[in-house]
């Protein structure tokens, strides 16, 4: 495996390739898991993360890396392997999300700064050690007509930088993950609001990322999409894609060498769709791919069914998912 955080992000997005986010904290993923009627245990929760690593079409052609839960990273399979070693073994990259999580931010009702710095270095040395090359953090910027204020953008992003320096100075390649939701409260934005809130979103996190003197070269950028809110959703696939190549270009140096959407909440066609259209039109600095966690998982998750009997649909239905991302990611996708 290289070890220079340059090779390792241009690894990341390699041609055609992209991650997988299957980085779902205990409380998320026990959310996924109830709607296939299944009990999250620890049991249960290696069962499918072991059948998804295992699906070698998909990890060997499609997926560059992986982003684990803590959990997942020190995580043994079935027969006694480690987890991070079927990652690797499949020619793929391990990562670890380090965030604690978006909690309720004092003095900004209804907006909420992402925690975890304290303690970070001495956990990244231990992810290191376990094998993580990389790593997440998810900064939160909810949308409305009044939201968000610029304390919470400014301090989403801040962390975001702070993150980012200790990861690099680990020898860990950064995520930088500021999300701006479509699918918060009220979730009825327009895509010109959304438009608006990604480029002001985007600009100032890296403004702190030059603050903190990352290396823009050994980062990874995960954005959402320029889109309106998950109750008002009719743009056309074509519109989300202008509108989004308009904002990165605005906002993204060229240093970076890749882009990772995440999906947050759009279904699995749409993601792809959107990600193809970027690709096809466009002539453009940095790799553009996915990052995905429900445009992924959720056709395997519904195949599977938390049955040992469907281990073989679950895995097909993930490698078909990751083929076409893979697809979209050479903006070569059709319906
Ligand atoms: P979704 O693609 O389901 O939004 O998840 C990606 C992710 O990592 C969010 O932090």
């Amino acid at each position: 495996m290289t070890e220079k955080l340059e090779d390792i992000a241009v690894a990341m997005v390699a041609n055609g390739r992209g991650l997988l986010a299957a980085d779902e904290s205990t409380a998320t993923i026990k959310k996924r898991f109830d709607t296939i009627g299944l009990e999250s245990t620890e049991t249960s929760r290696r069962d499918y993360r072991e059948m998804l690593l295992r699906a070698e079409k998909a990890m060997r052609k499609y997926i560059s890396g992986v982003i684990l839960y803590e959990e997942t990273l020190f995580q043994h399979a079935v027969d006694g392997t480690q987890l991070v070693d079927i990652i690797r073994a499949a020619g793929s990259i391990p990562g670890i999300k380090v965030d604690a999580g978006a909690k309720p931010m004092t003095n900004f009702p209804a907006e909420t700064i992402t925690e975890g710095l304290d303690g970070l270095a001495q956990r990244l040395a231990r992810y290191h050690e376990a094998g993580a090359r990389f790593a997440k953090w998810r900064g939160v910027i909810s949308i409305s007509d009044t939201l968000p204020t610029a304390g919470a953008v400014r301090a989403n992003a801040h962390a975001l930088a702070r993150y980012a320096a200790l990861c690099q100075d680990a020898g860990i390649v950064p995520i930088v993950e500021p999300e701006v939701l479509m699918d918060g409260a009220p979730g009825d934005h327009s895509i010109d609001r959304s438009e608006q809130v990604t480029e002001w979103t985007l600009r100032t996190t890296f403004e702190e990322l030059a603050a903190m003197r990352v290396k823009l070269e050994g980062m990874i950028l995960k954005p959402s999409m320029v889109i309106d809110g998950k109750k008002a959703r009719n743009a056309s696939v074509a519109e989300v894609a202008e509108r989004t190549i308009r904002v990165l270009k605005r906002t993204v140096p060229s240093a970076v060498p890749g882009i990772a959407f995440l999906s947050g909440g759009q279904s699995t066609e749409e993601a792809t769709a959107h990600l193809s259209a970027m690709n096809a039109s466009h002539d453009l600095p940095w790799k553009l791919t996915f990052s995905y966690g429900r445009a992924l998982q959720q056709e395997a998750l519904n195949a599977w069914h938390g049955k040992a009997d469907n281990i073989g649909a679950g895995q097909r239905a993930f490698s078909h998912r990751a083929e076409m991302c893979s697809l979209a990611a050479k903006g070569t996708w059709k319906k």
